[in-house]
């Protein structure tokens, strides 16, 4: 059902600016907090069940404790904002309507984190949402929230906010940390963890904006009370952003115990698929993770009905399930052409790919040419083996999991539509007057 936590203020007149924000009970939770102490906070964070929100979905608690507290250095709290994963959109909803729900979530866990200076490193993109998050900050700075011995708590903290230059890497959180301090933003090789060697080689905690933003209810209700929305392991709501063909797209908030087949086409979430279509395929976590036929998206491999959970999506494993990754939802009707879409996510790894290991450097390239060329109908039936072949080679071999991501849509496509990889094989002539305009090289 919609049940709202994270959202359910989102649409009062004026929730944006901090007067409005602290009449509807915002920085309630900041107040608790401060009484409560660190200990105890990362104590209902772990009660909470709250899983990581940009894609990984590991536990927050545990990444919490896993922060290394060496005397005399310093510790950090660094918000992911650089949201770019294709069809995720979610995290820049929350930070532009209720902005303060974020600053509050951060103060809240820079005190348990002990973290005296917290950045946001927001994608360059959201230029506009810059200005939002700064206003908010100098707000909660006015209010008292932030700066020097906070509630007369002795913690001092200070939030600034850092914008990245249009690198999707720059999300991967120690490609951020790089960019952060100035530098190319290449991921680094893990382990260490940043909670072990983070920015400026000091431990760091990396969050999601929305992660960040679910610590406001979870210390508002207590974590025993959060953990009881949701089914098994995927507790609380998530946020998802639905986009693609469906009649209603946008952000959701969702409580996981709903179906997939009931949030594409409930009227209360997306209203199904405009024009009466069918619906043909869905990559349900972002463009990273497999795309999956209607049939198995509907139905786990198992014939149950498939749920919007952590565990439901991923049923199976990767050839029949999927991931619930950033949430962001991508519905294809029956005219959409995988292939095409496929080239579409190449082009778009190809080019964001930092180049630091081969696999994914040359293969993401190597890729994109291949499924340019079947596409437009001059490919043979060996590049679908070569293609196949490029993939699994990338797959777990790179620094970074930006490999996994440009291999995996592939891997996916293939395995499930390989009919229409086919198709444009046996008809170029028809594949080649499909031109969309995409670029020629
Ligand atoms: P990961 O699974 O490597 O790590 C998850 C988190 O747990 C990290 O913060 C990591 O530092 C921490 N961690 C894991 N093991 C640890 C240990 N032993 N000790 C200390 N900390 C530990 O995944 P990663 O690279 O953070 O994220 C990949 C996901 O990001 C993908 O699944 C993809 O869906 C998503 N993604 C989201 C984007 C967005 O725009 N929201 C963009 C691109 C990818
Ligand atoms: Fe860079 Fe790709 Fe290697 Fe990640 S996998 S470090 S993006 S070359």
């Amino acid at each position: 059902m919609g049940r709202k936590v994270l959202l359910e203020k989102a649409h009062v007149e004026g929730i944006r600016y901090y007067d409005t924000y602290r009449r509807e009970g915002g920085y309630a939770a900041v107040e608790k907090a401060f009484k409560m102490g660190p200990a105890d906070i990362v104590e209902e964070v772990k009660k909470s069940g709250l899983r990581g929100r940009g894609g990984a979905g590991f536990p927050t608690g545990m990444k919490w404790s896993f922060l290394a507290k060496p005397e005399g250095v310093p510790r950090y709290l660094v918000c992911n904002a650089d949201e770019s994963e294709p069809g995720t959109f979610k995290d820049r909803w929350l930070m532009e309507f209720i902005p303060h729900l974020l600053i509050e979530g951060l103060i809240i866990s820079s005190f348990a984190l002990g973290s005296n200076r917290t950045y946001i490193y927001i994608r360059g993109e959201y230029a506009w949402i810059v200005d939002i998050l700064e206003e908010a900050i100098a707000e909660a700075n006015r209010a008292g929230f932030l700066g020097k011995n906070i509630l007369g708590s002795g913690f001092d903290c200070q939030i600034y906010v850092q914008r990245g230059a249009g690198a999707y890497i720059c999300g991967e959180e120690t490609a951020l940390l790089e960019s952060l301090e100035g530098k190319r933003g290449n991921p680094r090789i893990k382990p260490p963890f940043p909670a072990i060697r983070g920015l400026y080689d000091s431990p760091t905690v990396v969050n999601n904006v929305e992660t960040l933003a679910a610590v406001v209810p979870i210390i508002n209700m207590g974590g025993e009370e959060y953990a009881k929305i949701g089914v098994g392991k995927s507790t609380g709501t998530k946020l998802i952003s639905a986009c693609g063909n469906l009649n209603k797209p946008g952000v959701y908030e969702i409580d996981m115990t709903i179906s997939v087949e009931e949030f594409i086409y409930s009227d209360e979430f997306c209203g199904g698929i405009p024009n009466g279509k069918r619906l043909k395929a869905c990559i349900p976590g972002g463009s990273s993770v497999p795309i999956l036929p209607a049939n198995l998206l509907l139905k786990t491999a198992k014939g149950e009905q498939r749920m919007m959970t952590y565990e439901s999506l991923a049923d199976g494993g990767f050839p029949t399930g999927s991931m619930m990754g950033s949430g962001g939802f991508i519905v294809l009707d029956e005219d959409q052409c995988v292939v095409r879409h496929t080239y579409s996510l190449a082009r778009f790894y190809r080019h964001e790919s930092c180049g630091q290991c081969s696999p994914c450097r040359e293969g993401t390239g190597w890729m994109e040419k291949i499924l340019y060329k079947i596409e437009h109908g001059k490919g043979d039936m060996r590049d679908i083996d070569l293609l196949w072949d490029i993939q699994s080679k990338i797959e777990g071999n790179t620094i970074c999991p930006l490999g996994d991501a440009a291999a995996w849509p592939v891997a996916a496509a293939i395995r499930h539509f390989r009919d229409e990889f086919e198709w444009h094989v046996l008809h170029p002539e028809e594949a080649q007057h499909r031109n969309f305009g995409l670029a020629h090289y």
